[in-house]
C-alpha cells in the first residue's frame, strides 16, 4: 500500500522529540489508514480511553509541519466540549510532551489555534452557534476533524465538506490530499455514521455512497490501549451494564436497551408503492399527529388506516425556522389532525386555514403505551422511505434516560416521535381509558363519543373533513383579522 511519509521527512523531524508518541499496535495500524492516500474519508469508532484521539492530533501536527500555510479544522458539537477535551487537554499535552522545539504558538482569543513558524494552522471551534459554523465556513481547510462525531449531525459534517478545498503542497511540490476525520464512541447501529462509514449508504435514502471506496474505518476497543490506562479504569468499565460496556470499552455499535419502541424494526414496510394505492385510496380514512416547533423542527405525520385498523404512516413534514402559514399549506387537507394540545394559538391558526384538527391526549405514557400496543400486534406500519427518515432515526434513538427511573423518555430529538404518540393517541382514543387522562377539551370528547358509539373513527373522520373542505369562505372563525396576524402571512415571522 502506498502511504504519504509523514514522520520521517525533513522538516518534520527537526521539531520532534524523539521520544514521539510511541504508539500502540491498534494505533500503527489507524496511522496506516490516515496516511492512506486511498482513503480521504476516515472513521475511527471506539471504546473510551483507546486512543483514537491523540493519534488524529499527531497526524494533524504532522501534516501542520510538512504542509507549509495548510489550514486544519478540530471541530466538535459544543465548543465548550472542545476547549476541555482537546483544547486544555490532548493538543495541548501532545505538544508539551513531543514536540519540544517550539515551532508554534497557541492563541486562546475568541477562536482557539496553533499557529506554526511555517504559516500552518490548526483551528479548534464549536458547531454550536450559527455565526461560530459560518465563520468556520468562509475559510478552506486540508483537514476537517470532527471529534465525537456521533454528537453531530450528518447535514453538519456535509456542510464541513464542502470547505476541505484549500490546495497547498511540501517543499518538494507535492500536494496535500484533503481528508475528513471522524472519532467517536459508538451509539445504536442506524446512527448516521454508522450508515455513512460502515454501511457505506445514505443516512436518509439509504443509497450506496458513491465514493464508498474512500472511506476508510478503523475499530478500536479501550484494551487496545491498555498499556497507558490504569487498571482501575478497565475495571470500572468491566463493571457497566451490558449496553454500555459494549459500546464504551468493546468499542460495539449496539442498541440501548433503554429504547422506548424496542422492537420498531418490525413496523417498517419497505415497499412504498404498493401501500399507497392499495389502502391509501379510500376517502374519510386519514389521520395526522403534529408537534409544533419553530427553532425546533415542526412535524406533522400522515397516516391511513385500513378496513383491518391497520395504521400506515406514509408522509412526514419535518422543518424547522419555516411558518406555520407555510406548514398550514403544505400539509394535505381531508385529514384529521391531532395536536400537541399545549398550542392553542398554533391549532387555531391550522384551523382557519381549514384544517380538521384536535387536541391530542397529553398524557406521555398512555401515547406510548398505545404506540406500542399498536407496534406489537402490527397494527402500526411505517413506510421506509427517505420522506420517512426523520421519524425512523429519532425512533431508534428514543430512550428512557439510562440512570434514572422514570417513565419519561429523554426529553431530545423528540419531534416525530411526539407527533407519532399524538397521531396514535388521537386515533385509539376512547380504547385506552388512560388516554383519558388530563383531558378537557370539550371538543375532543364529542369526538370521542362518536369513535365510541362506531368503535372508529372512519365514518366520524370522512364526515368531519367532508364538512370542513365544503365549508364555504364566509363560514370560517371570523374572530381574527386574517390579513393581519394571522400565522400565514409570512411578514410575521423572521428567518433568525
Ligand atoms: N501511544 C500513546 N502513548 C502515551 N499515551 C497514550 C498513547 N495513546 C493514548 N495515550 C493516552 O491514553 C489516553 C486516551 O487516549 P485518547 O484520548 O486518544 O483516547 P480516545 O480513544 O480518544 O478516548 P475517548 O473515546 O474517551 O475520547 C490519553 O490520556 C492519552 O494521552
Ligand atoms: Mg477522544
Amino acid at each position: 500500500m502506498h502511504e504519504e511519509k509523514l514522520q520521517t521527512e525533513d522538516p518534520v523531524d527537526r521539531h520532534l522529540d524523539n521520544r514521539s508518541l510511541k504508539r500502540t499496535a491498534k494505533q500503527d495500524a489507524g496511522w496506516r489508514l490516515l496516511a492512506n492516500p486511498a482513503k480521504t474519508r476516515i472513521l475511527f469508532d471506539g471504546g473510551a480511553r483507546s486512543g483514537k484521539t491523540i493519534l488524529v492530533i499527531e497526524y494533524m501536527v504532522m501534516r501542520a509541519l510538512r504542509f507549509p500555510g495548510s489550514r486544519q479544522l478540530i471541530a466538535r458539537k459544543h465548543r465548550v466540549h472542545a476547549y476541555a477535551s482537546i483544547w486544555r487537554d490532548t493538543l495541548s499535552s501532545f505538544l508539551r510532551d513531543y514536540m519540544p522545539t517550539k515551532c508554534y504558538r497557541k492563541r486562546e482569543t475568541r477562536l482557539l489555534s496553533v499557529e506554526f513558524d511555517n504559516g500552518s494552522l490548526i483551528v479548534i471551534e464549536g458547531l454550536d452557534s450559527e455565526e461560530r459554523v459560518d465563520k468556520l465556513l468562509g475559510n478552506e481547510y486540508v483537514t476537517v476533524f470532527v471529534n465525537e462525531a456521533r454528537q453531530t449531525t450528518w447535514p453538519m459534517v456535509q456542510l464541513l465538506i464542502t470547505r476541505l478545498a484549500q490546495q497547498v503542497t511540501d517543499k518538494d511540490g507535492k500536494e496535500c490530499l484533503q481528508k475528513l476525520i471522524l472519532d467517536t464512541n459508538p451509539a445504536g447501529p442506524r446512527h448516521w455514521i454508522h450508515r455513512m462509514a460502515i454501511d457505506r449508504v445514505y443516512p436518509d435514502s439509504l443509497e450506496p455512497l458513491p465514493d464508498a471506496d474512500e472511506w476508510g474505518r478503523l475499530n478500536w476497543s479501550a484494551y487496545d490501549n491498555k498499556e497507558h490506562l490504569p487498571k482501575a479504569f478497565l475495571k470500572a468499565m468491566e463493571a457497566l451494564p451490558a449496553v454500555e460496556r459494549d459500546r464504551m470499552l468493546h468499542g460495539k455499535w449496539v442498541q440501548n436497551e433503554g429504547l422506548v419502541y424496542t422492537n420498531f424494526d418490525s413496523c417498517l414496510v419497505e415497499d412504498g408503492g404498493t401501500i399507497d394505492s392499495r389502502i391509501i385510496g379510500p376517502a374519510g380514512n386519514l389521520y395526522g399527529g403534529i408537534d409544533w416547533g419553530f427553532n425546533n423542527p415542526f412535524c406533522a405525520l400522515v397516516a391511513a388506516l385500513d378496513h383491518d385498523d391497520v395504521l400506515w404512516v406514509y408522509r412526514c413534514r419535518y422543518k424547522r425556522r419555516t411558518s406555520l402559514g407555510l406548514h398550514a399549506k403544505k400539509i394535505p387537507h381531508d385529514v384529521i389532525y391531532f395536536a400537541d394540545p399545549s398550542g392553542a394559538d398554533q391549532i387555531a391558526e391550522m384551523r382557519r386555514a381549514d384544517h380538521v384538527i384536535w387536541r391530542a391526549p397529553n398524557s406521555i405514557m398512555a401515547g406510548i403505551a398505545a404506540v406500542t400496543a399498536r407496534i406489537r400486534d402490527g397494527r402500526l406500519k411505517i413506510l421506509n422511505i427517505p420522506e420517512m427518515q426523520p421519524l425512523i432515526q429519532e425512533a431508534y434513538g428514543y430512550a428512557y434516560p439510562e440512570s434514572q427511573d422514570t417513565e419519561k423518555p429523554e426529553d431530545r430529538d423528540n419531534h416525530a416521535m411526539d407527533a407519532l404518540r399524538y397521531l396514535v393517541a388521537g386515533v385509539d382514543r376512547g380504547r385506552t381509558a388512560l388516554l383519558w387522562e388530563d383531558e378537557a377539551d370539550e371538543k375532543t370528547q364529542e369526538l370521542s363519543t362518536v369513535h365510541k358509539t362506531h368503535n372508529r373513527y372512519a365514518p366520524a373522520a370522512a364526515s368531519e373533513a367532508a364538512q370542513r373542505s365544503q365549508r364555504l369562505p364566509d363560514d370560517r372563525p371570523q374572530d381574527d383579522d386574517p390579513n393581519w396576524m394571522a400565522a400565514d402571512n409570512d411578514e410575521l415571522w423572521e428567518d433568525i
